[in-house]
Parts: structure tokens; sequence; C-alpha cells
């Protein structure tokens, strides 16, 4: 190598270390919690700041986004309950009136592909514009939500320095809350510290773990992955036996089939994950069940063999898995692994509009 070569190489080290220096040491972009166990995170145009995720903290619990004021994304989805609304089967909108489905969970959304139990939203940015102008829900025009945002000095200053002089809009505000939930992540469980190899199991709880990943009994990892990939779902679309219908006109809910108006799509749901599981009681996409136990019984003993019925689930045809008594209590001990509690009392998760500003 001539000395030419080496001022080049020395030139090219030193504009790669001054390259990635400014991307480490702007301090903007929200710093996510060491993710091991988990699958990379999919990449987004909308990645959080620090700003940004801060900002749609306060609009996420800013009931300015409502109609009459009263109603903000957190009423139905409040963090002692991992962003569920248990124990209710239903929530109530704006009008009074029960919605028509369950109210998810929201957590570790940056990996999903489709969101909503019938998948009706490809990202997080499209979901969030739903609930704010649903009649049933917050029942505000964007144009009018976009003109309350506006006129509050606070938020002019707030948007400024996440998003720089661009003007307030819908999907200004929606990428800010869209940031907040993606920083919505729950790795901390007893369940992710056994992994991490930071706690151990109690035997019972093992063997649910045993149970639930053995593919010849719970046979639950195909569509709940609590294995190596720590999100408790695939994030896949599923029927999984639980209603009693056995031709593709009975479905009264399609789930995803209303949305692709494909026939093997119909009374597929988002499968959801097990984390967090029983803190979001009742259960599925219509609340039937109100207890774990009731949940575990139905795979054990209650399945049906549905239209698209999955063929994961080849116990369908016989009733169910057949658990003994021992088994259920096994796993129903396994599910409660996954309850993360540091998630639930994040202090930078809750309502940032309940301290002095
Ligand atoms: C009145 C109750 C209510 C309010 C208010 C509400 N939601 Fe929801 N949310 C629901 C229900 C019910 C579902 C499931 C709806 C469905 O799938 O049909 C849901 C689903 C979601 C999902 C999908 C999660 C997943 O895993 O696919 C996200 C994300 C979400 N809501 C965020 C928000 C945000 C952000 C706001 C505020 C702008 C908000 N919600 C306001 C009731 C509510
Ligand atoms: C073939 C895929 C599949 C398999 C296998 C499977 N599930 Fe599910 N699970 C689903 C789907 C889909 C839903 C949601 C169904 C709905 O709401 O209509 C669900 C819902 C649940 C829920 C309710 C979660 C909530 O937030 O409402 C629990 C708990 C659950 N499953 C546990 C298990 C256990 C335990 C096993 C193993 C014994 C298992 N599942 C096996 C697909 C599956």
């Amino acid at each position: 190598m001539n000395i030419k070569h080496l001022l080049l190489l020395i030139w090219c080290l030193i504009l790669l270390l001054s390259l990635k220096g400014n991307k480490l040491d702007d301090g903007t972009a929200y710093e996510f919690p060491l993710l091991t166990l988990f699958p990379p995170m999919p990449a987004s145009d909308n990645m959080p700041s620090k700003t940004g995720a801060e900002l749609g903290r306060y609009l996420f619990y800013d009931t300015l986004l409502s109609s009459n004021y009263q109603f903000s994304c957190a009423t139905c989805h409040r963090q002692e309950v991992a962003f569920s609304d248990a124990p209710n089967r239903f929530s109530l909108g704006i009008t009074g009136e029960p919605l028509p489905r369950n109210t998810m969970p929201l957590f570790n959304l940056a990996w999903y592909d489709a969101l909503f139990w019938d998948g009706k939203a490809a990202t997080i940015e499209q979901q969030v514009l739903h609930p704010v102008r649903a009649e049933e829900e917050m029942n505000l025009s964007w144009k009018e939500a976009t003109a309350r945002v506006r006129s509050s000095r606070f938020y002019r200053e707030k948007f400024g320095e996440a998003f720089g002089p661009a003007p307030i809009d819908s999907s200004l505000i929606a990428k800010a809350i869209a940031q907040f939930l993606r920083t919505l992540v729950s790795q901390d469980s007893k369940y992710d510290r056994v992994l991490r190899r930071e706690a151990i199991f109690t035997e019972q709880e093992y063997e649910g773990f045993l149970l639930v990943n053995d593919q010849s009994m719970g046979n639950c990892l195909q569509c709940h992955t609590t294995d190596s990939n720590a999100l408790g779902t695939t994030g896949e679309f599923s029927n999984n036996g639980l209603q009693a219908v056995y031709a593709p006109e009975q479905y009264s809910d399609k789930g995803l089939g209303s949305i692709t108006g494909l026939k093997q799509d119909l009374g597929k749901f988002k499968i959801p994950s097990l984390r967090n599981v029983a803190l979001t009681a009742p259960y599925m996409h219509d609340g039937r069940f109100s207890t774990l136990e009731a949940v575990v019984d139905f795979y054990s003993e209650g399945l049906h063999n549905s239209y698209n019925v999955d063929s994961k689930l080849s116990s369908a045809r016989t009733g169910g898995l057949c658990l003994e008594p021992e088994q259920k209590l096994q796993i129903l001990a396994f599910l409660h692994t996954l309850t993360d509690s540091t998630f639930i009392s994040k202090s930078s998760f809750s309502n940032p509009h309940l301290i002095a500003r």
C-alpha cells in the first residue's frame, strides 16, 4: 500500500466515523430497551423521536380529540390493564352504545403487518385515523380535530419541536400518536426474565411452557409464539374454531373476510398476543370468555369444527385437546408468567396531563 492509498483509507475512516457519530449523537431518536428475544423491529418512515413520542403521548391522553371533550384514546385503552379496557366486554363509545368488538390491548404494535381484529388498517398511522372520526367512538372530524390542536400554543410548540415548521394536519397528528404507540414495548414479564436467565420458572410454569410449545399437545406456539420469538403471536389471521358456524353465510362477524371479501378469510381474526393476557379479560374478538380458565376449557373441550377452521387446530375435529385438569393448571400458570408489571407501571407511558407543565 502506498502513501496515497493510506491517506485515502484514513480519510474514509474519518468520514465513516463522523457519519456514525452524527447518527448516534444527535440525541433525537427514541431509545428502545434491548430487544434480544424479539425479531428485528420492522422499519418505518415514522420511527419515534423523543419529542415525537412525547407529543404523541400528550395526544393519546387528550380528550380534545373527541367531539364532547370527554373521550381520549386512554378512555378505552388503560395502561394498568395493558392498554385494554378490561374488565369490560365492550367499551362504551361516545354515543353510550357498546362497540361491536372487544377493545384490544396495545403493545408491541410495531411488529404487526395489520391492525384491528379484522386487519382493516395496514399501518399504525392509518389505524390512528379511525377512532377519532368514528361516530361511535370519538366522533370528531379531522378538520375540527386539526383546528383544535392548532389553536393550542402548547401543541404548536410541541409540533415545532418534533416535526419542524410543517403545518399541523391529520397526518402529522396521526404520526405523533403512532410514534408514541411504537414506544409501547412490553418485554419485561417473568417469561422474558426467564429467557434472559434472570429468573426461573416454578415447576408448574415450566410444565405449562412445555405444553404450550409441544406440537403434539397444546400446539399453541404455531399461532401464539412463545418460544424464541417472544411476541406471543405470529401476528397472522386465523379461525380458531370459536364459532359453531358450518357454512360460509352463517358468519355474523366475518372478521378478515369482511375486509378482503374472500371466502377463505371468513371467521378469521387477528391472533392476539398471549402477553399480558392475565390482565385483559374478557377474551376473543367478542369477549365471550370472561376468564382464562374458560379459554383453556375451550381449547380443551369446546373447539368447533367451524367452516374455515385453521388446519393447525387438527383437534377441532374431535372437539378439542382433551387436557388433564393438571395440564390445564400448568398452562394457566405459564400464561400468568406473561404479565409484564414493568410495562403497566412505567411512568413514561402514563398520563402526562396529570403532571404540572
Ligand atoms: C370508545 C373506545 C375506543 C377509543 C376511544 C379508542 N379505541 Fe382503539 N380500539 C377500540 C376497539 C373496540 C378496538 C378493536 C376494534 C376492531 O378491531 O374492530 C380498538 C383497536 C385499536 C388498535 C388495534 C390494535 C391491534 O393490535 O390491532 C389500536 C392501535 C388502537 N385501537 C389505538 C387507538 C388510538 C390511538 C385511539 C385514540 C386516537 C383509540 N384507539 C381510541 C376501542 C377504542
Ligand atoms: C390455529 C391458531 C391458534 C392456535 C393453535 C391457538 N390459538 Fe389461541 N387464538 C387464536 C385466534 C385466531 C384467537 C382470536 C380468535 C377470535 O377472537 O375470534 C385466539 C385467542 C386466544 C386467546 C384470547 C386472547 C385475547 O386477548 O382475547 C387466548 C388466551 C388463547 N388464544 C390461548 C391459546 C392457547 C393456550 C392455545 C393452545 C392450547 C392456543 N391459543 C392455540 C389462534 C390460535
